[in-house]
Formats: C-alpha cells, structure tokens, sequence
C-alpha cells in the first residue's frame, strides 16, 4: 500500500494531511525518515509516526500512556495552560482524546489519553478499586502514625473518611514515600498528608492498575500502550 494511504488508514488523518505529516520529515519507515507519500509499504512494516509506532490495524480507540509534565493541566483543552491533550493531539487529529483521571497542575507522571469512554469510566469507578501509584516527596518525614492513618482510611478536615490505602519508604530518604491509592477524591494525597501537617513537595504518578509508565518517557513524552497494558487495564477495570 502507499505510504500515505497506509498512514490515513492506521491513524485517522486525511490523505492530504498524511502527505503533509510525511512530507515534514515526521514519519519513518523501517527505521528511517521517509518523505515520499507514493513509497510502497506491506501492512506489517514497522512505521513510527512522530517516534511513536503505528499499531498494524485499524483500531477502534486510542490508548497512550504520558508522562505528564509540571505546569500541564490535566484536562481536553484550557485557555490559558498547556494541556495534557494538546501534547499527543497533532498525531490524532480525528480522535477526541481525553485524560482517564486527573493529576494536579504541579504533579507529574503517568496519564492515560484515550477516546474509550466505557474503559475510562471503568477505571475510574469507585467499585473497581483500581491502583495507581504514586511517589511523594515530603517536606517532613514519614511517620508510623501516617503509615498507621493511613492503613485505617483517613478522614480527611472536612469530614470525609477514605478507603485505606498504602503508604512506605520509597527508599533511604524518610521523605521521599511510596503511596497507593484506589480511589480518586480531588486533591486526595495532599489533603490525606495534611491530616498529619505534612505538606507534598513533589508528586509523580508510577504506575495505573499495575501498569508502569515506561522510564523511556521523558516528561512531555507519550507512547500507544502496548497490547499487553491494554489487556491488563481492561481486567483491572472488570
Ligand atoms: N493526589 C493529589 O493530591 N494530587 C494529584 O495530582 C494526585 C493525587
């Protein structure tokens, strides 16, 4: 198939704007850069657009793990921030790509950008108490009384009693902890750090229902799932 056919298939852009993308230099073919639109490809070659592959068929959505960086606002679109949508959508222009889940402006980490509203929704009910991971750094150190708090479910200033969840060392630092939640409440490891009069320095999401955000990702960065993640998320969230 040609190159700009092949591209408009996998990804949802138009042929004129798949010439366009390959034209730029921002498609490659088997490893290098490739910048004519009538190049013959086989369905199974290894094609990356903007660096990120191309899955080998047509899929129904769109599932991509970013790392998130400081100073992106986790929403579709902001009128003054950066968001985390704007950082993937130039490669989806047809998808209507949102973040499954939330992090604060000044947090960093994995985000999920997908157009599956069904998985979205799952992962994120209450009742499917799906993990996600979270290394914090403390302005004060870890004490038993949060790891304690913790465990029992904190009840947070205005009332509200959360489910327990897991907080440990992350390593030899005592403010540098490890936390694991499986609900998602507004502001929910700061103000849960705030029962103890800690505050949060820096917070960055590790892992979303036992999938890692891949290391290669420097931050701003993205990449598809692979299938394996996928499959994973999509028994986590059941
Ligand atoms: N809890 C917070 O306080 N902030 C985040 O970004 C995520 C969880």
């Amino acid at each position: 198939m040609r190159l700009d056919r092949y591209l408009a298939a996998r990804t949802g852009l138009t042929r004129s704007e798949s010439r366009k993308a390959i034209a730029k230099g921002r498609v490659a073919v088997e490893g290098a850069v490739c910048r004519k639109a009538d190049t013959q490809v086989p369905e199974d070659a290894a094609i990356l657009l903007d660096g990120a592959p191309l899955a080998g068929a047509y899929r129904k959505f769109v599932y991509l793990m970013l790392n998130k960086p400081a100073g992106v606002v986790s929403a579709s679109r902001d009128k003054r921030d950066t968001t985390v949508v704007d950082l993937a959508a130039t490669a989806y222009p047809r998808r209507a790509l949102f973040p499954a889940g939330r992090l604060d402006k000044t947090s960093t980490g994995f985000v999920l950008l997908t157009d599956d509203g069904a998985l979205a929704h799952d992962l994120l009910s209450p009742a499917h108490h799906v993990a996600k991971e979270y290394l914090v750094t403390l302005d004060t150190p870890l004490t038993g009384a949060m790891q304690a708090g913790f465990a029992a479910g904190v009840t947070l200033a205005d009332g509200r009693r959360l489910a327990p969840a897991e907080v440990g060392p992350a390593g030899a630092d005592p403010c540098v902890v490890r936390v694991t939640l499986r609900q998602g409440v507004y502001h929910q490891i700061k103000r849960m750090f705030g029962v103890f009069g800690a505050g949060v320095n820096a917070l960055h999401r590790l892992s979303i229902g036992g999938v890692a955000l891949d290391p290669a990702l420097a931050p701003g960065q993205w990449r598809e799932l692979t299938a394996e993640e996928l499959a994973l998320l999509q028994g986590r969230a059941r």
